[in-house]
């Protein structure tokens, strides 16, 4: 094995083992973990017909300590589960979810990256319906994988600023539809809209589906923007507020949910409420935020339609900066986890 830690991107390095576990005649099986990385699955399952198809991802992290430490793998279950129920898949216990990400750790601890080398340990939990589809309609048997794989930055700047352009001409989800759901779907049909942003360079941010007009979510992270209050000095957090998007067709991030406990804590406001595309004027830095991109400041906005491009600061923010150090101290084990967040091993 000789994986070069400190340049992985986020992309799948080979590790050995992958768990798995089957549901069948309405029960689940006891997972195993196998070397085996291909599946024998019928043609006419039904992930290829109707797209049943549900993931998540989360990460273990080696600390400074030397424990490893899981970041809130139950809250990524409780979330699968409710992605299972939309797509009526059944759901996955718990106890499945632990033994599963548990028993991968551990057959694939090899490939959890150093301490301080900037990558950790991602899991990809996925289920895809199995049995054969073709009156529509949902599958009777199902498949639980846990992939592990060893993660690098998602943006190429890191903790540098990124530039994204708006697009108000694709909708990842309708305005009822899957989008505070974690299913394959939402991102192929996103494709078009993503695939050209980042081959110029740059992050996709989508609009609200309904009336193209508010801020929904950057890619495959939320967005939050922070306003600060004139006349107060800029290493006060009590002058700031974090500002990020209620929205029925985003996915309600585990990360955006820990920086808003941990700006509270701080002292900043919070508010979370829908987001005109115009107020990006009035951020004095704003961010992309999710397990994979971490916090990515953003450094501009070009908004095609109305020939406007919204500038932010090159270097990352006062707060950005305070809330990536916050998160990231919790998550190696360099200061105190109060919300219990890590499980530590
Ligand atoms: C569409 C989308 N939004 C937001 C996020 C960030 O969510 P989390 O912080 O739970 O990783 C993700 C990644 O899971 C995502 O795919």
């Amino acid at each position: 094995m000789n994986i070069d830690w400190q340049n992985l991107e986020f992309e799948y390095t080979e590790t050995q083992y992958v768990v798995r576990s089957s549901y069948k005649d309405g029960r689940w099986q006891e997972p195993y973990a196998t070397r085996d990385k291909y599946m024998q699955i019928h043609v006419c399952a039904a992930v290829f017909q109707y797209g049943q198809e549900a993931f998540e991802g989360l990460k273990a992290f080696r600390g400074a300590d030397g424990k490893v430490r899981v970041f809130r793998w139950r809250d990524n279950a409780e979330r699968m589960n409710r992605s299972c129920e939309a797509l009526y898949m059944p759901k996955v216990p718990d106890e499945l979810f632990e033994k599963a990400v548990f028993l991968s750790l551990e057959k694939n601890i090899d490939y959890l990256p150093p301490y301080e080398t900037g990558a950790t340990l991602y899991f990809r939990p996925i289920i895809i319906g199995t049995s054969a589809k073709i009156g529509v309609g949902p599958a009777t048997e199902y498949e639980f994988l846990m992939v592990a794989t060893p993660i690098g930055r998602y943006f190429k700047s890191g903790f540098g600023t990124t530039p994204f352009i708006l697009n108000r001409h694709v909708d990842r989800a309708a305005p009822n539809g899957t989008g505070p759901y974690k299913v394959g779907g939402n991102y192929a049909s996103a494709f078009r809209a993503t695939v050209p942003a980042h081959e110029a360079g740059c992050g996709c941010m989508f609009v609200d589906p309904k009336y193209h007009r508010y801020i929904d979510e950057c890619g495959a992270a939320n967005f939050f923007g922070v306003l600060h209050q004139k006349g107060k000095p800029t290493d006060d957090m009590s002058s700031y507020t974090y500002v990020t998007p209620r929205s029925r067709s985003i996915l309600p991030s585990i990360t955006n949910n820990s920086l808003m406990t941990l700006s509270r804590d701080l002292g900043i406001r919070v508010e979370q409420r829908r987001i005109e595309v115009r107020e990006l004027s009035d951020f004095t830095e704003c961010a992309c935020c999710g397990t994979a991109s971490v916090i990515s400041p953003i450094g501009s906005v070009v908004d095609p339609d109305r020939n406007v491009t919204y500038r932010f600061p090159s270097k990352p923010g006062p707060v950005c900066t305070k809330l990536y150090n916050t998160l990231l101290d919790i998550q190696y084990g360099r200061s105190y986890d109060r919300y219990g967040w890590c499980v530590v091993i």
